[in-house]
């Protein structure tokens, strides 16, 4: 059997899939304010070759591919590339990272093309301040899509809250219970260094240390320590006692998890990205419009795979990565 693995002896099983740098919102700690997608359809990834490399990968070993964006759910058509993945011998995992601002309409029938889980991004539940963090962003619409993901079945479903000091830290608590009176997981995420837009953040960056105490402040007696094989994703969990809610961190500044990276990215224009740290990067959209037979185009993801970095300099070297856009690259 094929399959991928780094110079740092790290199995690439996970591969996270950008169909669109568009997204309907702006969150102001992931786009510059000013930053305006001006990609044109020849430079995306069309379905079918976003099918033949996953497809690709799938063949080294890949067993989860996520659809991420910007936003995801903006890809007309987006059924259509479920269903060819959904048709990827190999593939066990495809889920969905959105903002789940279309939700309410596509819930059902991304369910029903293999859809099976979710992960929503959700930082306030004030209507006003999730519209500022946003920049107009509908908390209401947002609200509904999770319901819509709940009542189709997709499970498990986990909020993704960028934790932000002095803008929603006040909100712990409260996002807490709301992910347990719906049954939900809940990560709280530390901001990261990544573009302008991160960089700019990092002012308002809360250390994990510092979420966790007002979790444990809160639910400390309740809480119980999950195995970390659980979660193959990069957040370390913690159940609470008497509900079907786990609390994760996703922790990349103050808790260093390269050493356990699983993953790569492949953006809408078709780049590799091997660390979201790092610059690296390969095309693969060139590599396969030039013709390359499948083979060669595997040998090719073998070879970047070789210049996969050790891990991210996010405490030290932000200036490698201040050019990139995060709503490019899909989280
Ligand atoms: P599961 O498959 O459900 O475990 O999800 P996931 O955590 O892999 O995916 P999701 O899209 O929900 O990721 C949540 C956030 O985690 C992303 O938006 C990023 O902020 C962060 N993240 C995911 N992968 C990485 C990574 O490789 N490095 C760093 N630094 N952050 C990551
Ligand atoms: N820091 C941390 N996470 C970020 N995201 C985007 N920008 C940042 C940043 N600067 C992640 C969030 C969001 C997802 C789409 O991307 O998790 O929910
Ligand atoms: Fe916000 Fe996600 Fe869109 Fe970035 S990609 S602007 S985090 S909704």
């Amino acid at each position: 059997m094929n399959q991928i693995v780094d110079p740092f002896n790290r199995k690439i099983t996970y591969l996270r899939v950008s169909v669109t740098d568009h997204c309907n919102y702006r969150c102001h700690y992931c786009r510059d304010e000013d930053h305006q997608t001006h990609t044109k359809k020849a430079q995306v990834l069309t379905f079918e070759e976003i099918a033949r490399i996953v497809r690709l990968f799938a063949e080294l070993g890949v067993t989860k591919v996520r659809l991420t964006g910007g936003e995801p759910l903006l890809r007309k058509d987006i059924l259509d590339l479920t269903r060819m993945l959904g048709g990827i011998p190999g593939l066990s995992d495809i889920p969905l990272s959105t903002n789940a601002h279309l939700l309410p309409a596509m819930a059902l029938k991304l369910k029903n093309h293999g859809i099976n889980r979710a992960n929503i991004s959700i930082d306030s539940l004030i209507p006003e301040r999730f519209k500022e963090i946003t920049r107009d962003g509908d908390l209401e619409t947002v609200i509904n899509g999770i319901d819509a993901a709940i009542s189709v079945g997709m499970k498990p479903i986990k909020l993704n809250m960028v934790v932000m000091k002095g803008t929603n830290d006040d909100e712990i608590e409260s996002m807490i219970e709301f992910a347990i009176n719906r049954g939900l997981d809940l990560r709280f995420i530390e901001t990261m260094p990544i573009g302008l837009a991160g960089i700019e953040a990092v002012d308002r960056h809360l250390s994990e240390k510092d979420i966790l105490e007002r979790v444990y402040s809160a639910y400390g007696d309740r809480l119980i320590s999950q195995d970390s094989k659980q979660t193959d994703g990069p957040a370390k969990a913690l159940k609470i006692e008497g509900t079907n809610t786990s609390i994760g961190t996703i922790s990349a500044v103050s808790n260093n998890f390269c050493s356990s990276c699983n993953r790569v990215r492949l953006t809408a224009k078709g780049e590799l990205i091997l660390c979201l740290g790092q610059k690296d990067s390969v095309s693969l959209r060139d590599a396969i419009r030039s013709g390359m037979k499948d083979q060669e185009v595997k040998q090719l993801i073998l070879n970047a795979i070789t210049k996969k970095p050790e891990k991210h300099f996010f405490d030290s070297v932000v200036d490698n990565i201040s050019n990139r856009q995060m709503v490019e690259m899909g989280g």
